[in-house]
């Protein structure tokens, strides 16, 4: 009998213990850590299970948990917290009003460390010197008004064989895939500003495969979120050891050349077309950013793959959903057309400095970027040191993750959200908005502040100049009996579910 009763003693005790420790471990955010507040989870695996059971994608989960739990919340996600910030002036506070204390990125997983050769990338550097170097070389190399207008010929040569390639797809098909033609133009651009290589498309698309697959392989996987799982995961690894071998294959004999090139003069087959020095790689070779030294070929394929990668997907998903909007509303295509004609005539050629005169043209690139903004989160960002937002402390290593998806669907921001009109760029409540977000935050397709895109206005131009000349050349129609569906999913940036397909027809 005594022994019946310590040991329901001991239960009771136990079931109180557990009790106790489930409450403490289920509760997102709040208690002693004064985190923001978040939906309950399970112990020890937080959120993730909840979001793994929805078999959807985060982005269309936060949408949700957006209305329940507002501006700034926690969801813990396995051993990764990560705060998330869906509110505009939140979001202007911390990325702009207080810049640096935010400007940070947060533990990367090993996958992501070998594509990165230990956060050697721009994307992907703490805020320091050496994502200050990296960042500085890209800009005065790659992007600056003077090196945009000298290598104005690689966009020119990318964007007439675009025209053949399209051209030759309808004729042959009767219709043609928007996405898959506007990634490889923009990635041959990408590829020959970084090597000043001039090669064949079926390279091109080689490049682009894999780097396609690097993307999809660095995307977070089980273990990211649970380390204690990443024995169970070895096939991955192995994957990703694999994946990078082909990815520096493909790309250190370009680099080998053009370094032959710049060093010695040499060019056996006549690939390497830009002059010495203004190909992005050349100003690589001799820069020892602080805290690594001198860079090497793994460095290099790093670097050159980010610029690739981060401008190839962004720029053909936002011309895709433009051009969903123009065929579907041909009011909007021929006003647009008008515009071209207005400014070059029908068989005028579309130079640079041109789209930058077409006001109804940036009108409508602005509205596709408010209306699909190609990612519904920034990149992760992490705070410098322990700091707070909104009341709440925010340490220093977790996630701060920016969801800008909100601030483009907000009706209290804008009016009829959900609509597609350009117009409200000319004349309604999008005149006057800054897409930096530095004034405020209104839309930001780019992010805003010190991590703000880099190459923004490079994007903008590849962009305008796709959908202007192929609307000079070609009236874009639906496919008879196969409307397109502007179902959405995500693949890297938000794409169209099911591609967009059109007709074309030589304008007359
Ligand atoms: C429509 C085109 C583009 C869009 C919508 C876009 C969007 C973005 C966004 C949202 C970020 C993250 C900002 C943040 O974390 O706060 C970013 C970063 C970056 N983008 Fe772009 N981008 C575009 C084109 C390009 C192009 C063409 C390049 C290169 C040639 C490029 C290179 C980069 C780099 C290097 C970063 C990292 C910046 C850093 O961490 O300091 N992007 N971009």
């Amino acid at each position: 009998m005594k022994m019946m009763l310590i040991d329901i003693f001991v239960i009771g005790l136990a079931l109180i213990f557990i009790r106790f420790w489930w409450r403490y471990w289920s509760v997102t955010g709040g208690g002693p850590k004064n985190l923001p507040p978040g939906p309950p989870g399970l112990p020890l695996v937080g959120n993730l299970i909840q979001v793994i059971l929805q078999r959807r994608h985060f982005i269309f989960i936060i949408r949700e948990l957006r209305k329940k739990y507002g501006p700034i919340f926690t969801m813990q996600m396995g051993q990764r917290t990560m705060v998330i910030v869906t509110d505009s002036k939140l979001i202007h506070e911390a990325l702009v009003q207080r810049g640096p204390d935010f400007a940070s990125r947060p533990p990367d997983s090993p996958i992501r460390l070998l594509f990165s050769v230990g956060k050697c990338a721009i994307n992907s550097a703490e805020y320091g010197p050496l994502w200050r170097t990296l960042r500085k070389n890209f800009v005065t190399e790659l992007i600056t008004p003077t090196r945009v207008k000298q290598c104005s010929w690689i966009r020119k040569w990318a964007i007439e064989n675009h025209m053949k390639r399209i051209k030759r797809e309808a004729f042959e098909n009767g219709f043609l895939e928007v996405m898959s033609n506007c990634r490889l133009t923009v990635c041959s651009i990408l590829i020959c500003l970084c090597f000043g290589a001039k090669i064949s498309e079926e390279r091109i698309k080689t490049i682009e495969s894999i780097l396609k697959d690097v993307m999809m392989i660095t995307s977070p996987q089980l273990p990211d979120f649970l380390p204690v799982l990443t024995p169970l995961f070895r096939r991955q690894m192995k994957e990703a050891k694999a994946l990078r071998k082909k990815q520096l294959e493909c790309l250190v004999p370009l680099i080998k050349n053009r370094r032959a090139f710049v060093e010695k003069g040499e060019n056996p087959n006549q690939e390497m077309v830009s002059p010495i020095g203004a190909a992005y790689v050349d100003s690589l070779f001799g820069l020892e950013p602080p805290t690594r030294g001198p860079l090497g070929d793994e460095e290099y394929v790093t670097l050159c793959s980010e610029a690739i990668s981060a401008g190839t997907d962004t720029s053909a998903t936002t011309v895709e959903w433009a051009m969903l909007h123009l065929v579907m509303n041909q009011e909007i295509q021929e006003k647009l057309y008008q515009e071209i004609i207005d400014c070059v005539g029908k068989d005028g050629e579309i130079k640079e400095e041109d789209v930058e005169k077409m006001p109804y043209l940036e009108a409508i690139v602005k509205e596709t970027f408010r209306r699909h903004p190609p990612g519904h989160f920034l990149l992760s960002h992490a705070a410098t040191k322990d700091t707070e937002l909104a009341g709440y402390t925010i340490p220093a290593g977790v996630y701060v993750e920016i969801y800008t998806a909100w601030i483009t669907e907000d009706p209290d921001i804008w009016s009829d959200p959900s609509e597609f009109r350009p117009e409200r760029f000319l004349h309604g409540d999008g005149v006057g908005v800054d897409v930096t977000g530095t004034r405020a935050v209104k839309m930001l397709p780019f992010g805003a502040g010190r991590r703000i895109c880099p190459a923004w206005n490079l994007g903008i131009l590849h962009i305008n100049l796709l959908i202007a000349k192929m609307v000079q050349a070609f009236k874009w129609l639906p496919v008879p009996d196969a409307p397109p569906d502007p179902a959405e999913t995500y693949a890297f940036t938000v794409v169209m579910k099911n591609p967009l397909r059109a007709v074309i027809l030589p304008r007359v």
